[in-house]
């Protein structure tokens, strides 16, 4: 007889199918990024991402209250502000409004959620880098790790359980443990954006903070074919005390997130980016995928990949998909 070897009874029901699942996909492993803008009245709808916007307090309160409901694991929040100057300063601010999103987050929902910040400058910065200048307009790697250092106090005392410095500076993972530490924060983590590349992908990102960034970040972010100094930056991260490390853009980076997976010894996360959301949506509004499966498709992959924590714009919508089966 043959074929006799028939892996296809192993896919005959849904009950088979369901018991033999290599990839297991959890709503809690699902981290929601958020944008909230300062003085906002009303949310402003996001033109680049179909579905998201920009967030008032209140509305901001309430999408993190949905998404905790719907069994999400945690909110990453991004803050987009009225005003910007060469330094950020309105990312050091306890008044500026991540600052101020993060208290109101964290008194809303206290550790029923793992609540996350973006400590970062480009949102705050009038030139859009993530850094401060230095005279020639360069971005100065040690000047920027003293701003970071102030912002990861910041975003502790307003009650952020992780800071997630993105910004990609040398030696950005040790400032802030240091300051943390310091700052007798000794149990707030550090989710390290630890390998971050120059991406396409971040495009519609830069409507949704009204970046002002003319150029690239070419001289921090890595070249998207580099995968060993990846895996140098995770490392460099890990000695310097990360908590969980991460991998961003997401779906065109697998592989990335398959090697660090092999090598760290913390928890790997992978962020499903801005233009990663945009791609499906665009392309489910024409009819040409299938919205549902496609999101859960990606989400799987990622999963399979090798990353335990995912931030994904849909993470409240595939909660509940997961939870309805
Ligand atoms: C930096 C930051 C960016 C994103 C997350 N953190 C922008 C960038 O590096 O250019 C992009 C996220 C996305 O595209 O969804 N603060």
């Amino acid at each position: 007889m043959f074929p006799n070897h028939r892996p296809r009874r192993l896919r005959r029901t849904a009950a088979l199918r369901r018991m033999v699942g290599e990839t297991v996909l959890a709503p809690h492993q699902l981290v929601l990024p958020v944008f909230v803008k300062e003085g906002a009245t009303e949310p402003v709808p996001i033109a680049s991402m179909p579905g998201m916007v920009q967030h008032t307090r209140d509305s901001l309160r309430k999408a993190a209250v949905e998404a905790v409901a719907a069994g999400v694991g945690g909110i990453m929040v991004f803050g987009v502000p009225q005003t910007r100057d060469a330094v950020g300063s309105g990312g050091v601010d306890p008044d500026g409004i991540l600052n101020v999103a993060l208290r109101d987050l964290r008194a809303e929902l206290g550790d029923d959620t793992v609540l996350m910040s973006d400590l970062c400058l480009d949102e705050f910065t009038d030139h859009g880098h993530c850094g401060v200048l230095d005279a020639d307009g360069q971005v100065d790697n040690d000047a920027t790790l003293a701003v970071y250092a102030d912002m990861a106090r910041a975003q502790a005392d307003a009650g952020a359980h992780l800071v997630g410095p993105s910004g990609m500076m040398d030696g950005q993972v040790g400032v802030v443990r240091e300051a943390l530490d310091a700052a007798g924060h000794i149990d707030t983590g550090i989710l390290a954006y630890s390998a971050k590349f120059a991406s396409a992908f971040f495009g519609p990102f830069r409507e949704a903070v009204e970046s002002q960034l003319r150029g690239d970040r070419k001289t921090y972010q890595q070249d998207p074919g580099n995968v060993r100094e990846a895996l140098r930056e995770v490392h460099l991260d890990l000695q310097e005390g990360a908590d969980l490390v991460m991998v961003k853009p997401a779906l065109a980076y697998l592989d990335v997130i398959r090697a660090v997976h092999e090598v760290s010894d913390v928890p790997v996360a992978a962020y499903q980016v801005s233009g990663e959301y945009a791609m499906v949506e665009a392309a489910a509004a024409n009819g040409w995928l299938e919205r549902e499966r496609t999101i859960m498709e990606t989400l799987t992959a990622i999963r399979r990949a090798g990353a335990e924590v995912i931030l994904t714009y849909w993470a409240t919508e595939a909660a509940g998909l997961l939870r309805r089966g």
